[in-house]
């Protein structure tokens, strides 16, 4: 089961286990699980309240998350968080070391993470 932490300069860090093989649970939904007061308004990837920094703990490995979205792109591409060169590279098959997610839209998958928030 992966680890994930989450961190944050206003709340003390919680480290929880995700359930394994879920592939649907996103990283909002994991927080709100464990009361973890990351910050949401739509939880449908469109106001980009819910942004965090995410890293991966062993970046040695391939990351496994979910691709971003496209509501997570226009989102964070209105937000100043990605450029259209690095969403250009991502249409064409290469990995983005983009840290910045929507944690209603990054589903959790077997990797362990350390997710910061709030984020701006
Ligand atoms: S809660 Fe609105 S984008 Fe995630």
């Amino acid at each position: 089961m992966p680890l994930i932490t989450f961190s944050s300069p206003l709340h003390k860090d919680i480290t929880v286990y995700a359930p394994a093989g879920s592939h649907k649970q996103t990283v909002l939904e994991l927080a709100k699980e464990h009361h973890i007061p990351i910050d949401f308004g739509c939880g449908n990837g469109e106001c980009g309240t819910c942004l965090v920094k995410v890293t991966r703990i062993d970046p040695h490995k391939p990351p496994l998350a979910n691709p971003l979205t496209e509501r997570e792109l226009k989102v964070l591409k209105e937000m100043g968080k990605i450029t259209q060169a690095e969403i250009d590279q991502m249409a064409v098959g290469n990995i983005s070391s983009n840290p910045w997610r929507l944690a209603c839209q990054m589903v959790v998958r077997d990797e362990d993470l350390l997710i910061e928030y709030p984020s701006r």
